[in-house]
């Protein structure tokens, strides 16, 4: 559980839970377009939509910026009472530059690009379908800049006309950064860095800081000399571990900066790593295995997060809170375990924002990309299933209508979860009561299952969840016996409970078949 305090606030200090939507790259291209995604976003219970902002728009010619479409997401957004989240697609966009302004891309002297191999300014990635690829260097110190100035620009405009509402909660900075087709750059300038001495103080912070490391870069670490070049010091991962460093020490100019003019959270993402060499997934982007890099180096992103596809859910958002990081998911599939991983992100992880991406999609059959993406090849039929947008709206109304609750819990043992995705745990105990959980019974029709339960007080519950039957019990010794005092389904409105039906007999044996919250107040005696 994650002890950092609550980053994400709104205009009145209130911690805010973001059940985001992310759009697709283009729809928040065009503020017609995004009318009616706003409003698809609304009815799928969503409070925020993760909105790229892109450098070519805001710049389209050096030192002129045109925040009109800004303008426009964040009065559309306010007119639904929804929040964004700012998404800068600077010199990176998926570890490319496609998102650089013209004037960027054309002056390739100024703004070198990565050379992937020697003397290269686009390459065919032969482990990527022999995909053709371009990035901007990460060693540009005129790219850095240029890419700076564009996100100062934004930031003073975001304080001008967004501070009093508060209506962006948080800025990521670029998108899924780091190089593909290689480990590190190989221009001249790259290879003299590579070989020149590694900064005294960050080898002695990284050799201190082996305890939270992925296996092969600890021992990297731990075998490598106390000082000399990067391969010396760093040995098999060197070349990720130099990106790393290269690629945040880039993101922190933007970040410092930023937070200088207008100090809202800042994030950055990642294309996860999948267990493949550095270069088949982006090098030196924030993996976790470069977590430590990354804080180190830039110390005024506030959140690593992880862009989600991979079926392990649970263990990518185990590894992305280490070092105290705060979880949020910015992307994540549409598949049907998008609302399940909603309930059990907040209810177990605690995180500030879950967020499917290309929300828009809910509920349609997936296209080649989407299957390839949320692993349709393989024999759960679940993955292979649109999530149901009924049910998604479902949770996500339930949660945003109830986080003012949920996130006074946050970082405490009276908000948890159970997922049908972690086996082997079947109970939750709070301060005076405990719940089993049964899910894998003969009675459900689904598989699939999830529980959240937050203590409201010591003898009063909230449980929202499907699949199921919830047998409550006493964890005082001297009073092991337990009555129901009152059970009822409803909802929250304006952050009060609202009952439906006092639920009783053949209610009273607790079994949530399809999604549902429900208030219990329990009794306990000798
Ligand atoms: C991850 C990227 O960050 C998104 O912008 C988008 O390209 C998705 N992948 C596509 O699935």
């Amino acid at each position: 559980m994650n002890t950092k305090q609550f980053m994400i606030r709104d205009e009145n200090g209130k911690p805010f839970i973001m059940v985001a939507g992310e759009v697709h790259n283009s729809a928040s291209s065009s503020a017609e377009f995004m009318e009616h995604i706003w409003d698809q976003g609304k009815e799928l219970g969503l409070n925020s939509l993760l909105l790229p902002v892109t450098w070519e728009l805001l710049e389209p010619e050096e030192g002129h910026f045109d925040f009109s479409l800004v303008d426009k997401l964040i009065l559309q957004a306010r007119s639904r009472e929804m929040k964004i989240g700012f998404l800068y697609f600077g010199a990176w966009k998926n570890a490319q530059c496609m998102y650089a302004p013209s004037w960027v891309k054309e002056d390739l002297n100024r703004f070198p690009r990565a050379e992937v191999e020697k003397g290269k300014n686009k390459v065919a990635l032969k482990d990527f379908y022999g995909f053709p690829y371009t990035s901007l260097s990460y060693l540009g110190e005129e790219t850095n800049k240029a890419d700076k100035k564009a996100f100062i620009a934004l930031m003073k405009h975001l304080k001008e006309v967004d501070e009093k509402e508060k209506t962006v909660l948080y800025v990521q900075i670029e998108n899924e950064t780091g190089l593909q087709g290689a480990g590190r750059e190989h221009s001249l300038k790259a290879d003299e860095l590579f070989n020149k001495k590694v900064p005294a103080e960050f080898v002695s912070y990284m050799k201190n800081s082996l305890s939270s490391m992925t296996e092969d870069v600890r021992k990297a670490v731990e075998e490598g000399k106390e000082e000399g070049s990067w391969e010396e010091v760093f040995g098999a991962c060197a070349e990720e571990i130099f990106s790393a460093f290269y690629i945040a020490s880039y993101v922190e100019k933007l970040a410092k900066a930023g937070k200088e003019i207008y100090p809202l959270p800042f994030s950055v993402n990642c294309w996860l790593d999948k267990g493949a060499k550095a270069g088949i997934y982006p090098s030196g982007g924030p993996v976790s295995r470069m977590m430590e890099v990354w804080k180190y180096v830039a110390k005024d992103v506030d959140v690593v997060s992880p862009d989600i596809y991979v079926q392990n859910f649970c263990q990518i958002c185990e590894e992305y809170q280490k070092l105290n990081n705060p979880l949020m998911i910015p992307e994540t599939a549409i598949h049907s375990y998008a609302a399940l991983r909603l309930v059990y992100t907040i209810g177990h992880y605690h995180a500030w924002c879950y967020s499917p991406f290309g929300f828009e999609d809910m509920g349609k059959p997936f296209n080649a990309f989407q299957g390839f993406l949320f692993g349709m090849d393989t024999s759960d039929p679940l993955l292979k299933t649109p999530q149901n947008p009924l049910e998604y709206a479902y949770y996500a109304k339930a949660i945003d209508s109830m986080k003012d609750l949920l996130a006074s819990k946050y970082s405490t043992s009276s908000l948890q979860a159970i997922s049908s995705e972690e086996k082997g745990k079947d109970t939750l105990l709070f301060s005076s009561f405990g719940f089993k959980v049964i899910m894998n019974v003969q009675l459900f029709s689904r598989k699939d299952g999830v529980c959240l339960i937050v203590e409201k007080e010591k003898n009063e519950f909230f449980i929202l969840g499907h699949t199921a039957m919830i047998v409550p019990f006493s964890t005082d010794k001297e009073k092991p016996n337990i009555d129901i005092l009152e059970l009822e389904d409803g909802k929250f409105v304006d952050g009060q409970w609202q009952k439906d039906r006092r639920l009783n007999g053949d209610e009273a044996s607790i079994t949530l078949n399809e999604p549902s919250l429900i208030r219990i107040k329990l009794f306990s005696y000798k």
